[in-house]
């Protein structure tokens, strides 16, 4: 942890490095006391640097043990320190510089660098990580070779792994060994992996369209061998999709895979060598839910494709972090969506970017997806860099159509193979290669905040003509008070009575018939869209497929939102509409219930839900969307828009509607449940999934109605023939169930799961979200519990990161005792893992949102910018959130 107030780091400022490293040379002796890391730099002075420019390498946290110039030993005073950075000045302009530093990965609760977990080395360099092992260029616009050498206790450590081909193995004296990796792939050090430990491993084999035979290769421990099966089917998926769809290939021999217990984030993309969160990479029926498989399936897809969208063509500097990311995320979205079914993932992505995108578009942190300034790089993971930077890459994609986005995928990747690029390289390929103009839509680039588009109609019966005028415009955001217009894509049909209407739009030229589907592309911020030949008003189908990352604002009726739901062509415009069925009868209750009358649910409402329920042919999986309730955050991001939102009152209101809903369709929901069981075993494919999502969902929906229908409940649990299930019906009796039963039940499960740690953080992920007044004390105790480990960041997230955020009536509770959990907690982590801390921090940051609650969330956030030692993770969103 760095002390003072740190820093602001600018994009303006952006200059190239003065050295370059050709070729890095490693070698790592690791002992249980401490690591010495030897590294020969063989340096070369840019042609942009200055001829007496010192070199100026990075370190944190390190031992200098030795120092020498081309073979000649230095001393102090040859070189000096200023604050973390080593200086050597009067360097040749071709030289090589030996540097011995020694380490305590032990002590490393930070996980960011080399540490050890649960007794294997491993490292974490992603962002600024690896001058935390020697010093460095830790910058990644320098690539360098790297050959890499480890030594270690053959008994302990009989695996050595680190990035490239594996080369020669020796064993040594005293019971050790060493083996040579040598990664030919120019790579910046964000890349750079190594791994030692006692592992098992599960090896398959794929081959290249261009006939490289590749080994790929799972390390887990022991008892995770039977964990491995999807992660590989998936990379194997995944090979062979990124060939087809890009035309991108493998290049190394070897791919490893290796799984690691303590990890800050899912997986990391090192050369040749991906580090997973087990969390994100084991899985089987046993202990997995159907999420969990498919978010292995994505996230092993995610960190693959990165090998050529990260590493081959990698980033220029961290403000242009969402030229890896959001393109990756976006590849891995296509590829879910050609693994599975393309609307459930639509929907899925839609919901995360509402609920969590949009707050954090909305709040004190809110950036634009290439950052001008930073504080600490790892504040800048973050869910605009990542999923609205994927959209802005949707968009494009929307733009161009799929064709000459390939074209301009293909540009990209082969004129920038080996570099470092920026965010403007990859938007001038695709105006290049997809032949388009991109000069205004570049401001998705450069402005931070949601555009607002609010949509009006006119119809005129007389000539036919019904006219939609679409405005535009975007809240100022910290440091951005004006923004330009953005370029919206924006994808819509006309609903009339017999089904979607051929849009004949005045100006278009089409060379078939009209079509029912268009992408009006919005450029101003005011604009009209006349269709001709439209003989009754019709409702208007708009942002289909969350065209973009936009809040549309039109002014459904009941009627047409029924209409939309029940028959609208587009699959993501009929969910859409369900959700905005539901959120208008669940503020309507909230409403309700304040002035002092009884809630109720409107006729159609219901009619609509038991259309959906007792029609056999619909896509169950949809259903189950469609019918599940908005989440009580979004519920509450939009109330933030409004007046303010009242935690409680909409998790009153959210939950009378559900209860209201399952009794009216009782009958409904019951046969749904019994349809829907499966007699086949277990498959994590689409169609078992989706029955299992709508059954479950059903069964929410009945033990909320009914305390009858608990004994569903507890007979699924006793039955239950994977995680999917049981979980489901666990969750189930822990929100609805009786005292008694809930404790019995949650006993049975820890003591029949206590050796699977990433069951376990399940188990502590429901009991944190349990909605009773008994919920602080709970988290309390389990903080105590010997299946909790602060230093775990899987847990942290189980834990206290689900009671933050899927606990919102606890977490704001009027006594402030939930502000104050996360506040002490923050303070702990702080110094163990400034990382993780800053991460947990963001609901308090959140603060303007809630009405009544200001001062409260405020408070905890001066005490914690009053502390003494904040690392800079913490101070950034602290000060930031109090600005
Ligand atoms: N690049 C990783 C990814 O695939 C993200 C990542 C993993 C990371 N570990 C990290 C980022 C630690 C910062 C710090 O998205
Ligand atoms: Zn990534």
């Amino acid at each position: 942890m760095r002390d003072g107030s740190p820093g602001t780091v600018y994009l303006k400022d952006y200059r190239p490095s003065d050295f370059m490293i050709t070729r890095t040379e490693l070698y790592f002796d690791l002992h249980d006391e401490s690591v010495v890391v030897s590294s020969r730099l063989h340096l070369q002075r840019s042609h942009s640097s200055q001829r007496d420019a010192p070199l100026r390498l990075h370190g944190e946290e390190l031992e200098l043990v030795n120092l020498a110039l081309d073979g000649t030993q230095l001393h102090e005073g040859d070189y000096w320190f200023e604050g973390d950075v080593l200086v050597v000045e009067r360097l040749p302009d071709e030289c090589v510089l030996d540097c011995t530093t020694q380490i305590k990965p032990q002590e490393n609760t930070s996980l960011s660098g080399l540490y050890r977990s649960r007794g294997l080395y491993c490292t974490q360099c992603e962002a600024e990580g690896f001058r935390r092992i020697t010093y460095y260029l830790d910058r990644p616009d320098v690539m360098s070779v790297f050959c890499v050498t480890v030594e270690a206790d053959s008994d302990s450590y009989p695996v050595l792994l680190s990035n490239g081909n594996p080369g020669e193995t020796e064993m040594l004296d005293g019971g050790r060994h060493r083996v040579v990796w040598n990664d030919p792939h120019p790579k910046p050090s964000y890349l750079f992996a190594l791994v030692a430990g006692d592992l098992r491993c599960v090896q398959d084999t794929f081959t290249t369209a261009g006939g490289r035979a590749v080994i790929l290769n799972i390390h887990v421990e022991e008892k995770d061998l039977d964990k491995c099966e999807h992660a590989m089917r998936s990379l194997q998926e995944a090979m062979r999709w990124d060939e087809v769809a890009y035309g991108c290939e493998y290049d190394l021999d070897v791919f490893n895979i290796v799984a690691v217990d303590d990890f800050n984030m899912g997986a990391m993309e090192n050369k040749g060598l991906n580090i997973f969160n087990t969390a994100c990479v084991l899985c089987n029926p046993e202990i997995t839910t159907d999420l969990g498989f498919q978010r292995v399936e994505a996230i092993v897809a995610h960190e693959y494709f990165h090998n050529w969208s990260g590493n081959r063509v990698t980033c220029r500097d961290w403000f242009q972090l969402s030229l890896k990311e959001g393109f990756t995320v976006f590849r891995d979205g296509q590829f879910s969506s050609d693994m599975g079914s393309s609307t459930v993932k639509r929907v899925a992505d839609a919901n995360l970017m509402r609920t969590a995108q949009f707050a954090e578009d909305a709040g004190p942190m809110s950036h634009p997806i290439r950052p001008e300034s930073f504080m600490e790089i790892n504040n800048f993971y973050t869910l605009t860099v990542y999923e609205k930077g994927a959209e802005v890459v949707r968009m494009i994609h929307t733009l161009l159509g799929a064709e000459r986005f390939r074209a301009g995928s293909d540009l990209y990747f082969q004129r920038y193979d080996g570099q470092a690029a920026t965010c403007e390289n990859f938007i001038g390929a695709m105006e290049e290669g997809g032949g388009i103009d991109l000069a205004q839509f570049r401001n998705w680039y450069s402005q931070a905040g949601t555009p607002e588009v609010t949509v009006s109609d006119a119809f005129d019966e007389q000539t036919g003509c019904y006219t939609l005028t679409v405005e535009q415009s975007c809240p100022a955001t910290p440091g951005q008070r004006e923004k330009a217009p953005f370029v919206i894509p924006l994808a819509m049909g006309l609903l009339g009575e017999q089904g979607n209407l051929p849009l004949r739009l005045q100006g278009a030229v089409d060379e078939n018939d009209a079509p029912c589907h268009r992408v009006l592309v919005v450029d101003q911020p005011k604009q009209s869209y006349v269709f001709e030949g439209i003989k009754r008003r019709p409702v208007p189908s708009l942002l289909r497929g969350f065209s973009a990352p936009v809040r549309l604002h039109y002014n459904y009726s009941q009627d047409d939102l029924c209409a939309l739901m029940r028959r609208d062509g587009d699959g993501f415009a009929r969910w859409d509409a369900a959700q905005a069925l539901s959120i208008d009868t669940i503020v309507r209750a909230e409403q309700a219930m304040l002035a002092g009358h009884s809630p109720t649910v409107d006729d159609c409402v219901a009619d609509a839900w038991r259309y959906l329920l007792d029609d056999p042919a619909l896509d169950p999986a949809m259903v189950a969307e469609m019918m599940h309730l908005p989440a009580e955050d979004y519920l509450a991001e939009l109330a933030s828009q409004a007046a303010g939102a009242n935690v409680d009152a909409i998790h009153q209101a959210r939950e009378v509607v559900q209860k209201v809903l399952g009794e009216r369709l009782q009958t409904s929901f019951r046969l749904a449940y019994d349809r829907l069981e499966i007699k086949q075993s277990y498959a994590p494919d689409a169609s078992q999934i989706a029955r299992r999502s709508l059954r479950n969902t059903c069964l929410s929906y009945l033990v909320s109605s009914d305390r009858k229908n608990m004994q569903l409940a507890t007979l699924q649990y006793q039955v239950a023939g994977n995680m999917t299930d049981r979980l489901a019906a666990l969750k189930s009796v822990a929100f609805y169930g009786e005292d008694g039963l809930r404790d019995t039940m949650l006993d049975d499960f820890y003591e029949n799961w206590r050796e699977e740690s990433l069951v376990v953080n399940q188990w502590l992920q429901v009991q944190a979200m349990i909605p009773d007044d008994r919920a602080l004390a709970r988290v309390q105790r389990l903080m105590s519990h010997e299946a909790f480990d602060l230093r775990n960041p899987n847990k942290v997230r189980a834990l206290v990161g689900a009671f933050t955020t899927l606990n919102p009536v606890n977490f704001h509770r009027v006594d402030a005792s939930g502000y104050r959990l996360l506040a002490d907690t923050v303070l702990e982590l702080n110094t163990v893992n400034p990382q993780i801390a800053a991460r947990l921090l963001a609901p308090l940051t959140r603060w303007r949102n809630y009405a009544g609650r200001q001062d409260l969330m405020r408070s905890e956030l001066e005490r914690l910018a009053a502390a003494k030692t904040l690392s800079p993770d913490v101070y950034e969103v602290v000060t930031k959130s109090l600005e």
